[in-house]
């Protein structure tokens, strides 16, 4: 089939298009690379010796979107393109909603001016919110959102839903995705965040090579095993599999969702220590204040993917740090040399 993959340069994305191609499909990428470098979809090319077909560009541009359809005839898009960090969406929301809610908008109006009706997008466990019960499934309460980029990532499910209430023809799949971590076995494609990292595993891996002095541990008093926060991380390849295993299997109209995660959470010392292990040396750390807005724990029932898609992740936090290690280690300054 032919996909159409928005923000495919992207972390998730580029692992994604990897599997894809792996998988038989073949590849269209649009994405403006306003956080992604085009040297990940050449390292994506050269991992499946497959070519991809890249539109260099804004999916918020009508034109090019239109061009786009018009030119590939499109089975399904994955939607991966938006902008994703939770501390710079508070302080700008009018650029997220513009780039997440609008971005969807003209890509969804694009879609239905083509007749191309099936779309997997990329959402997150942030749409729980507070975890009403552990671990969550799909038929938890979602909302009660607490920054702009979760709120944008609600508000694009409903948009999503009212899509296909108003025309049963359209096959949406929300994939709700836990903590995506690690990198493909190569070592050459991988998480390549810009400047000092927000999320806990790269900020580890920027410790490990020395670029960053300790990491700081975000409160030690919540209600886990050791105190500190606890995260359902997944290993992105896995993770990328999923929506392979999403395209292939769902074949019925309608509006799907799946948790995609493991069902085990880890510690952040958990994952300090994982990580020690893959690099082999010990990781400088030191108990900070809890940072705002996090919440205590959160993992996933990931057992509607396994019943429906035939999907369960695979690798274990060892797997993940070490993969992490290898394309850090190998790219010490990611994309750029
Ligand atoms: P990423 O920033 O690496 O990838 C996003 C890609 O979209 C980038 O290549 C970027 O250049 C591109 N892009 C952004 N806005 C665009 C636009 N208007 N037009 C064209 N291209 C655009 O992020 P990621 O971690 O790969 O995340 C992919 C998706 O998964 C995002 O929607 C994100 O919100 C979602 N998600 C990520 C996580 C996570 O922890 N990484 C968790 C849950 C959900
Ligand atoms: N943490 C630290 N130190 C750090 C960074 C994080 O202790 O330097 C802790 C956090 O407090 C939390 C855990 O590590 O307990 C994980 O934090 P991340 O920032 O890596 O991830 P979050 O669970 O906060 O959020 C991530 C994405 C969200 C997404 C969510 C669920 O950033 O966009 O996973 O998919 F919505």
């Amino acid at each position: 089939m032919k996909i159409l993959v928005t923000g495919g340069a992207g972390y998730i994305g580029s692992h994604t298009c990897v599997e894809l191609l792996n998988d038989g499909h073949d590849v269209a990428v649009v994405d403006n690379f306003c956080n992604a470098s085009p040297e990940s979809l050449r390292r994506v090319e050269k991992i499946a010796g497959k070519k991809i077909t890249l539109y260099k560009g804004d999916i918020r541009d009508a034109k090019l979107m239109d061009k786009i359809f018009a030119e590939q005839s499109v089975d399904w898009v994955i939607h991966f393109a938006g902008l994703k960090a939770v501390g710079e969406s508070c302080a700008k929301p009018i650029e997220y909603y513009d780039n997440n809610i609008g971005g969807t908008l003209v890509l969804l109006n694009a879609m239905r001016a083509h007749n191309v009706k099936r779309i997997v997008f990329s959402s997150s466990a942030t749409v729980y919110g507070t975890p009403e019960r552990l671990p969550l499934d799909e038929t938890c309460r979602v909302g009660g959102t607490t920054n702009p980029y979760g709120s944008s990532k609600f508000f694009q499910e409903i948009m999503l839903k009212d899509v296909y209430a108003s025309d049963n023809d359209w096959t949406v799949v929300l994939l709700r995705y836990f903590n995506p971590v690690g990198a493909h076995e190569s070592g050459t494609i991988g998480e390549d965040p810009k400047g000092i990292p927000n999320n806990l595993t790269p900020y580890i891996a920027k410790v490990a090579i020395g670029e960053l002095k300790e990491v700081g541990v975000f409160g030690n008093d919540y209600d886990t095993h050791d105190g500190t926060g606890v995260r359902d991380y997944i290993h992105v390849v896995d993770l990328a599999k999923g929506h392979v295993a999403a395209i292939d299997k769902i074949g019925k109209k309608g509006v799907h969702v799946y948790n995609l995660g493991t069902g085990v959470g880890y510690s952040v010392l958990d994952v300090v220590h994982a990580f020690e292990k893959a690099c082999g040396r010990t990781l400088p750390y030191s108990i900070k204040p809890r940072r705002a807005g996090d919440i205590a724990a959160c993992y996933a029932d990931a057992s509607k993917a396994k019943k429906e898609l035939g999907w369960q992740a695979q690798a274990g936090i060892d797997e993940m740090c070490a993969s992490l290690w290898k394309w850090q280690s190998q790219n010490p300054n990611g994309y750029n040399g």
